[in-house]
């Protein structure tokens, strides 16, 4: 048979589809089934490696949809009126519960072999994946000796379920990658401004 152009597709985390060039109908290939609700998925153009995120697990799938490592990411100890736990310094008197991890972005950047994970929880904290192994940390934060860290370092993708976040990674002319995110301000975890409702459309 020979080789025709293939499109994997995730539907809610459920489907991969694949079409040929000759035939009009989609059918399923390979499917790959997980228990939450699917925020997010990337693929590897060259390993073609699936990277799926849901509520509280990150998946690295291989390219017919087989776990190679499934990491989990909540629930977690949380509350909105603390700052991430990796904030030096920054201890929280407020009572944390258990606090479900909505993915909120998952990118990949194959040049320096990273996947970058956001979730919902800890201020909508971000963490750089080992792309061949997403269970492994690529990048501790804060670096090791690195004295000042600020929250607006942490506080990347929205804080809420319902709230959008989208982003990008690209090379700047100077050859640094930088990681571009909008997101929609919440308001919840502070007293401060009010909450805004999460209904509506992306604000960015
Ligand atoms: C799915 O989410 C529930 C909470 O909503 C959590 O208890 C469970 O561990 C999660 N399962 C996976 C596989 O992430
Ligand atoms: C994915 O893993 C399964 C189970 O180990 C294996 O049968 C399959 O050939 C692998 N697919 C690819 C594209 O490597
Ligand atoms: C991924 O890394 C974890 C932790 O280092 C290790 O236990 C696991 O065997 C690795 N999995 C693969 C598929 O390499
Ligand atoms: C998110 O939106 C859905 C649909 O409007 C609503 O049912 C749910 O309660 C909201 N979740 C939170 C945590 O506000």
């Amino acid at each position: 048979m020979p080789p025709s152009i293939e499109i994997a597709v995730l539907l809610l985390g459920v489907l991969a589809l694949e079409t040929h060039r000759s035939a009009t109908a989609l059918h399923i290939q390979h499917a790959f089934a997980s228990p939450n609700q699917t925020n997010n998925f990337a693929v590897d153009p060259v390993s073609r490696k699936v990277y799926l995120a849901t509520v509280n697990t990150v998946y690295q799938l291989n390219g017919t949809l087989s776990i190679e490592v499934e990491q989990r990411t909540g629930p977690v100890e949380d509350n909105l009126l603390c700052h991430a736990p990796q904030l030096p310094q920054a201890p929280c008197e407020h009572p944390k519960s258990l606090t479900d991890n909505h993915n909120k972005l998952l990118k990949l950047d194959r040049d320096q072999g990273v996947v970058l994970v956001c979730g919902s929880v800890y201020q909508g904290f971000c963490e750089l994946r080992n792309i061949e192994n997403i269970s492994e940390i690529a990048v501790e934060f804060p670096h090791q000796g690195e004295k000042t860290v600020f929250p607006s370092m942490l506080n990347i993708a929205a804080n809420h379920p319902n709230a959008s976040t989208v982003g990008l990674i690209f090379k700047s002319q100077g050859g640094n990658t930088r990681l571009l995110v909008g997101a929609t301000y919440t308001g919840a975890g502070t007293q401060f401004f009010p909450k805004e409702p999460q209904q509506g459309g992306p604000a960015l």
